[in-house]
């Protein structure tokens, strides 16, 4: 059938007079729409809430594809780890890839979620069946064969748009995710193939280096190792391929966009990105946080609140201080739910601890990253018993109580694309306290629904948290900041247009390149 002819209009008639037994009247005739608006779109990426995830990357590439479900058909694609392997969700075997130099030929898993969303599953089990993370073992240290394992998945993706997956789902639209998924608009390119791809990145400073030599395994073109394309100081960029080779650079924040085209957070790409924004291939799509931050309905919460009931919060602060072995306390909770890693800033953290106890603050941490990050925030729970609580790995129960609980969340990133915990945060009646950078600047009203300061300085942010503290004790305004936050308008519903809009672009574009 044509795209034209799919367009037409199916006529239903519903009823052909009243209903026995009810005043409804009829006849009605309602018109559906039954049009071919709905592009197929295959998300490409290394994590997905659902199954696996190191961080805010997986729950945006299990929130969107679900955001953009009632627009477009959009399927996911991911590696198949062991924890997705043994998700215990029935996987279908639905297609196979062929090999391609040093890569190996795959097959092709469908998982289908309860929701309905669909993800293929990339099975090669000597590439992702490991005891570890995505993208390392469980020391935290990197897999060596990073290149292959996620050109790979690059590859696969190139392979369904083609067709050649024997699978009759073909991609219009390839969206691909940070580094991992760098080389798929690459592939695209590099086999001539027009379907449209878009280049997300979530974190600019992960941009996957490799040896130059690895070109050959990779069936990388040589015009290809050029610093005009992925090459970066003599080595091969993944990230850099996905921004060289996608139709449309997005980044998940508007300053974030632009601060990657300066010095100071460009890790060395500024001049490149500067450039793809000059012709306007680069923009800042902000993240939207999915329809399960709700704290009247959230069924990881041990008792629901909102703005008229208030009375879930306090027994959220009383189990989290008890999980954290904190003492019963009426001064502020500060709360810390992140990866520990340098970005996040736990260094300032660590060093204003001691002035954060001796105002009668306490501070529960929950994560996992750097082994140093890590004992740093033993450390501390050790040199403050009963006013500082660590727990070292992750659990979305125990972080869901945990922005339920805290007054404060605490995150003064170095830079931070968006971020999502202070959205979270705010949803749950939390004022976070961060740096005003990259997407922090642009979700946290600075003195009304968060506190933001300036500067990486202790300084700085010893300035914003003394805010904080006068802030609790003057109750009525701190009621008035957390019903503000909450207020926030953050689901991905109401912020999805920019991608939509994207779409329909490239789409365009490409249906005229075709002509
Ligand atoms: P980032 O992606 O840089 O970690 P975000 O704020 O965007 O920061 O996303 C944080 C998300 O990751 C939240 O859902 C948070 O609960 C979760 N998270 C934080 N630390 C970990 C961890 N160690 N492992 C898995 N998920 C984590
Ligand atoms: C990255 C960024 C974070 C962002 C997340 C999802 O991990 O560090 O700021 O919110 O990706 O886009």
């Amino acid at each position: 059938m044509s795209n034209a002819s799919a367009q037409a209009q199916r006529v239903e008639r519903l009823d052909q007079g009243m209903l026995a037994g009810t005043n409804r009247p009829g006849p009605q005739i309602r018109t559906v729409q039954e049009n071919d608006s709905k592009k197929k779109i295959l998300f490409v990426t290394s994590e997905l809430s659902d199954l696996i995830k190191t961080g805010g990357l997986g729950d945006v590439s299990a929130a969107l594809p679900r955001a953009l479900r009632g627009h477009h058909d959009v399927r996911v694609l991911l590696p198949g780890y062991r924890q997705v392997m043994q998700s215990g969700h029935p996987i279908r075997l639905v297609g196979t890839l062929a090999g391609h130099a040093a890569l190996p030929p795959c097959r092709i898993g469908r998982i289908d979620l309860d929701d309905g969303l669909i993800v293929y599953v990339l099975i090669s089990p000597e590439l992702y069946e490991r005891d570890g993370g995505p993208y390392g073992d469980n020391r935290n240290q990197d897999w060596p064969d990073n290149h292959i394992r996620f050109a790979r998945l690059g590859l696969a993706a190139a392979d369904f748009a083609a067709g050649d997956a024997s699978i009759s789902w073909r991609p219009d639209l390839i969206h691909a995710h940070d580094w991992p998924a760098g080389l798929a608009p690459a592939y695209l390119r590099w086999r001539g193939q027009g379907t449209p791809s878009v280049f997300t990145i979530h974190n600019l400073a992960y941009q996957g280096l490799w040896r130059s030599e690895c070109c050959a395994e990779l069936a990388i073109p040589a015009e290809a190792c050029r610093m005009e394309r992925m090459e970066f100081h003599g080595q091969l960029s993944f990230l850099k391929a996905g921004v060289a080779y996608a139709d449309r650079i997005t980044t998940v924040s508007a300053t974030y966009a632009r601060e990657i085209t300066t010095p100071d957070f460009g890790c060395g790409l500024e001049g490149f990105l500067r450039e793809k924004a000059n012709h306007g291939l680069l923009s800042g799509i902000p993240n939207g946080i999915d329809e399960s931050w709700e704290p009247e309905t959230d069924p990881h919460l041990l008792r629901n609140f909102g703005v008229n009931d208030w009375a879930g919060k306090a027994l959220h602060a009383e189990h989290v201080r008890r999980q954290f072995a904190l003492e019963p306390s009426g001064g502020p909770l500060f709360v810390v739910v992140s990866r520990l890693v340098q970005q996040k800033g736990l260094d300032l953290t660590h060093a204003l601890a001691e002035s954060l106890v001796e105002h009668g603050g306490q501070l529960a941490v929950l994560g996992r990253g750097e082994p140093q990050v890590e004992d740093s925030m033993r450390q501390l729970a050790e040199r403050f018993p009963g006013h500082v609580g660590a727990n070292i790995g992750f659990d979305e129960t125990v972080a869901r109580r945990m922005f339920a609980g805290g007054d404060f969340l605490l995150m003064p990133s170095r830079y931070e694309p968006c971020g999502l915990s202070q959205l979270y945060a705010q949803r749950f009646g939390s004022l976070p306290i961060a740096r005003r950078t990259g997407g922090l600047a642009d979700t946290i009203e600075d003195g009304v629904t968060g506190f933001l300061f300036e500067e990486a300085s202790l300084e700085s942010y010893r300035e914003a948290l003394l805010r904080a503290f006068r802030v609790f004790a003057a109750p009525s305004l701190f009621h008035a900041m957390r019903c503000r936050a909450m207020a926030v308008p953050c689901f991905w519903r109401q912020t999805i247009d920019p991608y939509l809009h994207l779409y329909r672009q490239l789409l365009v574009e490409s249906r005229h390149g075709e002509a």
